[in-house]
């Protein structure tokens, strides 16, 4: 039997207003998808990643899905996606009709391989979309490069990257449009919940129309596009603005934590992903590679074994049941989902959670 669980991977922080801005919308029977968090919600994420506006949605997943079909992109079309993802990017591909292409990653950076994508354009390809993995930056200025080069959308999953930047650039507005999740393990959260950032005044009426159902302009009860019910509730919207409140802090804490692990983990035959020079890293998931693929599980089960839980690097999308076609040259991928593991990152685990943590890595490997 497993001992029981001491610290987990993630963990929110909900000790801001958030029970406050709740008990407002309770108070004022606003709970569905219209009231004032939703707008103060919305404005103060745009605000604070430096883009002209953002949407609220009711997950991250259905923001990508939102994304693209904002976009136009579907049957016949190409995107290429990192192998390396969590599987939502890929899924939103499939939503849409359109065809996903698998490029690989970066073996330093875990990012897509920026190569690789120019190697994979082909005269159906429509768009790109870029994953910031684990708080880490893709190459966005390369990207934007080879989508304006090749006359291709591109697209930022920031799912993982609240508090990511390039230069003094928050990601989210180097694409045409981009997306963020607030699930509870992300750096802030809403419980489920989304944002989609697009940046063409055309782009961002588009989506707000597809979101609530495809209502027309100018008539009630009238819809002339296939649209989604795609809202976030005001509720959502409420805990997400008192957690957006606190995101400076939760980074700051985050960053704290990615510099114990980086000292106490030092000399071990571990390699930790980094902040790239020029970036800062968000360190949503503090992570590192063993040396070996066969050396993965065993420091993994080592640490359940003290009560610590940790998750494996996504196994690479191209390897699952419904996207095995075959796809080759994605190598990188596949080794860094064999040798990558996340650790404990969530804000409040502190120093002495990550001497714990590291307490128990040292100890399997002196074993
Ligand atoms: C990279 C990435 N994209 C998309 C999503 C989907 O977000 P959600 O779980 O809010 O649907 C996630 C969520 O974990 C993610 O990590």
């Amino acid at each position: 039997m497993l001992p029981p669980l001491l610290i987990p991977i993630y963990q929110p922080d909900l000790g801001g207003k958030e029970k406050a801005y709740v008990n407002q919308c309770l108070d004022s029977t606003w709970i569905s998808s219209k009231g004032e968090f939703i707008e103060r919600f919305q404005a103060g994420f745009a605000s604070y990643i430096g883009a002209p506006n953002a949407l609220a949605v009711s997950n991250g997943t259905v923001a990508l899905h939102l994304a693209l079909a904002t976009l136009g992109l579907g049957a016949g079309d190409e995107v290429i996606v990192p192998s390396l993802t969590y599987v939502a990017p890929v899924n939103a591909i499939r939503y849409v009709g359109a065809t996903p292409v698998f490029a690989d990653a970066d073996p330093v950076t875990w990012q897509v391989s920026v190569a690789d994508v120019a190697a994979r354009i082909t005269p159906r390809t429509r768009a790109i979309i870029a994953v910031h993995l684990y708080g880490q930056a893709c190459d966005m200025l390369a990207l934007a490069a080879i989508a304006n080069a090749h006359g291709l959308l591109l697209i930022e999953d920031c799912a993982e990257a609240l508090g990511t930047r390039i230069g003094d650039r928050h990601v989210g507005t180097f694409g045409d449009i981009a997306t963020f999740s607030f699930f509870g393990n992300k750096t802030i959260t809403t419980g489920e919940g989304g944002m989609v950032v697009a940046r063409g005044a055309a782009h961002q009426k588009l989506a707000l129309k597809l979101r609530g159902q495809g209502l027309a302009d100018d008539r009630e009860y009238w819809h002339d596009v296939v649209g989604f019910n795609f809202r976030m509730t005001n509720i959502c919207a409420a805990i997400g603005l008192a957690q957006l409140e606190r995101a400076d802090e939760f980074l700051a804490q985050k960053r704290t934590l990615a510099e114990a692990y980086a000292r106490e983990l030092q000399g071990l035959p571990l390699e930790l992903h980094a902040e790239v020079a020029g970036t800062t890293h968000s360190f949503w998931m503090c992570s590192l590679l063993t040396e070996q693929p066969s050396q993965r599980d065993p420091l993994r089960r080592a640490l359940r074994d003290h009560g610590i839980e940790t998750r494996p690097v996504f196994h690479p999308v191209h390897t699952m049941p419904m996207y095995a076609q075959g796809q080759t040259g994605l190598a990188v991928s596949v080794e860094l989902g064999a040798r990558g593991i996340n650790l404990p990152s969530w804000p409040g685990l502190g120093e002495a959670g990550v001497q714990t943590v590291c307490t128990a890595i040292r100890a399997h490997f002196q074993d």
